[in-house]
């Protein structure tokens, strides 16, 4: 099978789905200092201080996330450690009252969520991310609003990545398995050719195996050159492909490390990981 850049992973990286100044290589020096260094990440939520509203208390404190280029970032923790409000935040739905968000070196930090899209940002939201009156291909169209050019060869790739939306492209994506709307959402968030991807809770209410099938995609989709910044409850499972992992404790890091380290972190092992 060709023209699929996302199970292409036999050299001829021809990730024509992704933005190609986006694209980058993985950097394999697992557990090394250098790599925990986010002053340099493709897109960095720095130091963030702030909550919802003008005068809602902060929720963020200090927060800090990060992701490198072609990687994956995972943040666990908590119920209401703040992890959506990190994403929110990175992706410029919050004020911040300190900190910055920089992509590729320029300080986002004072754009909309709608120039941050144009900049190369995807955003999947937890809930409601998906339109689920509309067919699938529907949704997948709405995903490419920013888009001036023709998208269906980025459609085509999509539906490649997951061959079951082809399947179901004309029908309502509220009639379909939890599973398959996570796909629809992750699927028109690629439609506009992301640099960087967030994903919030991407396996929330799936079973394991459907769980291991989209880490795999998501896999595919970083192999590309996409960085991946990921909320997940599973948190063992996600560390596992994790490149890097934070650790949030009411709205602060509590630990970071490579996904490696922190799964053999005994205090993030009994703290988070039960046991
Ligand atoms: N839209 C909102 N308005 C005000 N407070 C919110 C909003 N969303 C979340 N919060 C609060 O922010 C805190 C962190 O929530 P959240 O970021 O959703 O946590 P997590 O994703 O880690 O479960 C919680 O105390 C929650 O009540
Ligand atoms: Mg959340």
């Amino acid at each position: 099978m060709s023209g699929n850049p996302y199970q292409d992973d036999h050299g001829n990286h021809d990730a024509s789905i992704t933005n190609r100044s986006g694209g980058g290589h993985m950097d394999s020096a697992p557990g090394s200092a250098a790599k925990m260094h986010t002053g340099d990440a493709f897109l960095i939520g720095d130091s963030m201080t702030g909550g919802y509203g003008k005068t809602g208390p902060d929720i963020l404190h200090n927060c800090t996330i990060a992701v490198n280029k072609g990687e994956i970032a995972v943040i666990v923790g908590p119920n209401g450690a703040g992890k959506s409000t990190a994403m929110k935040a990175t992706f410029g739905m919050l004020n911040l009252r300190q900190g910055a968000v920089r992509l590729d070196g320029e300080d986002i930090t004072d754009l909309s969520p709608q120039d941050r899209v144009v900049k190369g940002m995807g955003f999947v939201p937890q809930t409601s991310n998906i339109f689920t009156s509309m067919t699938v291909e529907e949704n997948l169209e709405m995903g490419a609003f920013i888009r001036r050019d023709d998208y269906r060869d980025t459609m085509a790739q999509v539906y490649d990545l997951f061959p079951i939306l082809k399947e179901k492209r004309r029908q309502a994506a509220g009639e379909l398995s939890g599973g398959q709307r996570q796909q629809v959402a992750v699927g028109r968030a690629l439609m506009t050719q992301p640099k960087v991807l967030l994903l919030d809770e991407p396996t929330a209410g799936v079973s394991p195996i459907v769980m291991d099938e989209l880490f795999d995609r998501i896999i595919e989709v970083a192999r590309t050159g996409i960085s991946i910044l990921m909320v997940e409850q599973n948190a063992r499972q996600a560390l596992e492909i994790a490149d890097k992992g934070y650790v949030l404790v009411q709205g602060a890091n509590a630990h970071t490390g490579t996904g490696k380290d922190l799964l053999a972190d005994p205090e993030v092992r009994q703290s988070f990981l039960g046991g």
